[in-house]
């Protein structure tokens, strides 16, 4: 990803937005609104959008990125954890991709930078597609069609998987939701969330939520301890930032997760052991905050989290090109 791109493109677009839409004044928040995305390399994103889609890129040839990022869905896959070649278990849930360029880094512990970097892990993972990186770009290499693609865009008919996650990247960043009813209240729309919403919004600031949870994307802008006020018990043998840097601090210390979207992205925490939102809500209240809520409390932060549901942007499956025929064929049981 590139940091300076996407943030002139964030303040050409709030500009345009003061410009010429938004009539009432913005309000000052914590939460800031989405900003609408910017094309600027559609050839790229086109590229990318069809490598996402693509599931040549796995060992078996049925798992796409999409596969576990259902972009028809939250850019999860609704699972406890999600299921890779061979059917097997990974050990953490699958975070949405959708604004997920808006995180300091990616994976719940951050141990990829950015989008580029992150792209290249699922490809090899041998419990996600388990394709090693030499065969996939040899695969992507073979297709005629893609070959002419990274010549036009990258003056290269050689693949590499700088170029493959670049692509991929660059299509990342257009998968953004902007437009949710909170952000149509920021602003200044006031009729745009109900009392029982702006109430769950007070207290989501009041009872010190937003001090993790906060930002465009209600999250991702730090790495928080879970389980503050008690531990959290897990069976997932995640152990957060300390598997990163091997710091006896970081334990448990994991991203803190986007709120945008939430209630599609179920089931929540790395693990995926809270199914819902009341749950996880209640759960954060204890844990993080040492607080426990009434059941009316919850349903109102529950309903102001609802109120983060953004719209989501059009995607047209993408046309793949037809493999090569020396195309390293699908071996889904290897
Ligand atoms: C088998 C399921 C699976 C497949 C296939 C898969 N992912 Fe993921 N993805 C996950 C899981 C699980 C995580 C979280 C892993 C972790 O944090 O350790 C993740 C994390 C991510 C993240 C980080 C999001 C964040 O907020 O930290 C991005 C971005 C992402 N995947 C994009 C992709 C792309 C691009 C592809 C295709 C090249 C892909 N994924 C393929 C399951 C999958
Ligand atoms: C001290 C920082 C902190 C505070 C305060 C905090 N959270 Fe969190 N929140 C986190 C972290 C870290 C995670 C990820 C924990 C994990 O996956 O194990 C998380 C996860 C969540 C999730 C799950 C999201 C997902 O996609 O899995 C929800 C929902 C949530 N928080 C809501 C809240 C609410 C509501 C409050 C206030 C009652 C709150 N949080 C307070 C740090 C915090």
């Amino acid at each position: 990803m590139k940091p300076v791109t996407l943030s002139t493109a964030f303040i050409t677009a709030l500009s345009t937005l003061t410009a010429t839409t938004v009539i009432a004044t913005p309000r000052q928040e914590p939460i800031t609104p989405i900003a609408p995305v910017r094309i600027t390399e559609p050839a790229k994103v086109e590229l990318g959008k069809q490598l996402f889609f693509d599931p040549r890129l796995s060992m078996s040839g049925v798992i796409s990125c999409n596969t576990c990022h259902n972009l028809a869905f939250g850019g999860t896959d609704n699972l406890k954890t999600s299921v890779g070649h061979k059917w097997q278990a990974g050990p953490v849930n699958s975070p949405t991709v959708f604004n997920a360029s808006y995180g300091l880094a990616q994976f719940w512990d951050g141990r990829a930078a950015d989008l580029q970097e992150q792209a290249q892990g699922p490809i090899q993972a041998n419990v996600e597609m388990a394709m090693p990186h030499n065969l996939a770009i040899e695969v992507i290499q073979s297709i005629p069609g893609y070959r002419k693609q990274f010549e036009a865009i990258y003056g290269d008919k050689n693949v590499s998987l700088n170029n493959l996650t670049d692509a991929i990247a660059e299509f990342e960043e257009t998968l953004i939701t902007p437009n949710s009813r909170f952000d149509q209240w920021l602003l200044g729309d006031n009729d745009a969330i109900s009392v029982a919403e702006r109430k769950g919004y007070e207290l989501f600031k009041s009872s010190g939520c937003i001090a993790c949870h906060n930002g465009p994307a209600v999250g991702g802008t730090m790495y928080q301890k879970m389980g503050l006020f008690g531990a959290y018990k897990s069976s997932s043998p995640s152990q957060g930032r300390f598997d990163v840097t091997g710091i006896e601090a970081d334990r448990y210390q994991f991203k803190v997760p986007t709120l945008r979207n939430v209630e599609l992205t179920y089931p929540y925490f790395h693990d995926g052991e809270a199914e819902t939102l009341g749950e996880a809500v209640d759960l954060m209240g204890r844990l993080q905050l040492g607080r426990t809520f009434k059941e009316t409390e919850i349903n109102q932060i529950v309903a102001f989290l609802s109120t983060l549901t953004g719209e989501r942007p059009d995607i047209d499956l993408p046309h793949l090109p037809a493999s090569g025929i020396n195309t390293h064929r699908p071996e889904p049981f290897k």
